[in-house]
């Protein structure tokens, strides 16, 4: 099938910014007697990264439009741009009312260009206003005809269009209020993962957990009314001693600060406080469908942080599941006491590798904005894998460096640790306080809380509102882990 002889709604046509045409456009452009070509010279479209222009056509080839969309320069390209071009190519054309597709492949732009378009376009498709009654302003998109990208991809589109819908899964869950997604509706939706692809899972409730001294998950959950869960899904298809990876996930249904309470403006956005467990979640469905060969754990630490009147106070001490005492002297820093319990947890059930992902602190969009993940390790090795992940993912991560000046900051005068008040380099202490519960096993910590979210609306480039990030990563790192050295 070319782009002359299919019957779309649109053919979505890529242009690169400073090149002239793609050479795949050529033929069609010929047949459509230079109308393409024409429009890019004039500069009635420049290639800029999210420019869309549609093109109405008369009859010259079966499909009724054109729809021009821009990369915008080579040297600014990566994954995570190149799936934002298609993300937004594709909301264009479902506001236009094209439900049936056709893309043309560009010119190689990016590694992995099918992954790209495909997973982009599938992410175009999800809607932040789903709640919303009345008219719809988009049509579904029906079908996506993929053109140029040679034969027999059957098996690369399926799994690019399996990271573009678990992304979305994610995206919704974080979108979700936090009245509809308590603690218990995470572990509802761990308990349909483990049923449908046959996995180990185990929640516990706060009986379990004072049983275990899970005590900084129950201290973070005791200034609320619905009851935290602890969610472990384990899948064991790897090899008789080989690594046991755990994916830990910050699962705050909703985060009000507690006691130390946040001020009023945006803290509605702290239903997404649970990010962190959206990935997680999402990533390990995918996962189990792929029957990666290796032995994972989901974990999530489910609960609310609220200010009821059994809260936790600032000033208490509490010991840890690890035995390690912990001054609270901010209850608005309990996503690495959620996360530390968690952790412990993971390394009770055999893990070897844990990354944890987290929306933990402000600063993280300090440091780098909502453009990339800002990341801690204590492991070189194992954080080039995570950032292979990222790089194939198009899922941006970035490592800050863990100084051990900054140990002293951490410590407390009535406690083995504080939770907060470090004063400086707030991203890398918050992962510092969470790698004193690792017992030096290769770890990564992800903290998602600016790249997760977009609330930036000058920062147009990057997807607004949820984003699902860290979902991709996880899915590609388990493929690395499981097979370190492709043949
Ligand atoms: N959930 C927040 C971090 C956050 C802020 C996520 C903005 C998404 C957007 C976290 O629990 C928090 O409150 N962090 C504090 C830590 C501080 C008290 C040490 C912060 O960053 O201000
Ligand atoms: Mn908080
Ligand atoms: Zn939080």
């Amino acid at each position: 099938m070319t782009a002359t002889q299919v019957q779309a709604d649109a053919i979505a046509i890529p242009v690169v910014a400073g090149r002239g045409l793609q050479e795949p456009v050529q033929q069609l452009d010929s047949t459509l007697g230079g109308m393409v070509s024409e429009i890019v010279s004039r500069n009635e479209h420049r290639g800029r990264l999210l420019e869309i222009l549609p093109v109405h056509l008369s009859g010259q080839i079966p499909s009724r439009r054109l729809l021009l969309y821009g990369l915008g320069s080579l040297r600014d390209m990566d994954g995570q741009r190149m799936r934002y071009a298609h993300h937004e190519m594709i909301r264009a054309a479902r506001t236009y009312g094209y439900g049936k597709v056709a893309v043309l492949k560009a010119e190689p732009v990016v590694e992995e260009n099918l992954a790209a378009v495909v997973e982009g376009s599938v992410m175009g498709t999800w809607e932040q206003r789903s709640r919303q009654s009345g008219q719809r302003d988009r049509v579904e998109l029906e079908e996506l005809i993929l053109l140029g990208f040679g034969l027999d991809r059957e098996h690369d589109v399926v799994a690019a269009e399996q990271l573009g819908e678990a992304t979305n899964r994610a995206r919704e869950w974080q979108n979700l209020p936090g009245n509809v997604l308590t603690p218990e509706a995470l572990a509802e939706e761990a308990r349909r993962i483990a049923r449908r692809h046959e996995l180990e899972v185990e929640i516990l409730g706060p009986e379990e957990l004072r049983a275990g001294g899970y005590n900084l998950l129950l201290g973070v959950a005791a200034g609320s009314n619905v009851p935290p869960r602890l969610i472990r899904l384990h899948q064991k298809r790897g090899p008789e001693g080989g690594p046991t990876l755990a994916m830990v996930g910050k699962g705050i249904t909703f985060d009000s600060g507690g006691i130390s309470i946040k001020v009023a403006k945006n803290m509605h956005l702290m239903k997404a406080d649970m990010a962190g467990a959206a990935a997680v979640l999402a990533a390990m469905e995918v996962i189990a469908a792929r029957r990666i060969p290796l032995d994972v754990m989901a974990i999530v630490a489910a609960t609310e942080n609220m200010p009821g009147g059994s809260a936790q106070r600032p000033g208490d001490v509490i010991t840890a599941a690890s035995g390690k005492t912990v001054e609270i002297i901010n209850t608005d820093a309990e996503g690495r006491l959620v996360l530390a319990d968690a952790l412990t947890h993971a390394l009770r059930h055999g893990a070897s590798h844990l990354i944890d992902l987290a929306t933990l602190t402000g600063a993280a969009t300090v440091a780098l904005g909502h453009a990339a993940t800002t990341a801690v390790s204590n492991n070189d090795a194992f954080w080039e894998m995570v950032a292979a992940a990222s790089q194939r993912a198009g899922d941006r991560a970035w490592r800050l460096p863990i100084y051990a000046d900054y140990r002293v900051l951490l410590q407390s005068k009535y406690a083995d640790l504080r939770n907060s008040d470090y004063g400086e380099a707030g991203s890398i202490c918050g992962g510092m306080f969470i790698q004193e519960f690792v017992e030096g096993k290769p770890w990564v910590h992800l903290d998602i809380a600016a790249s997760s979210w977009n609330s930036n609306g000058d920062l147009t480039t990057i997807p607004r509102g949820p984003t699902g990030a860290g979902t991709r990563l996880l899915v590609h790192l388990a493929e690395l882990l499981a097979h370190p050295n492709p043949a």
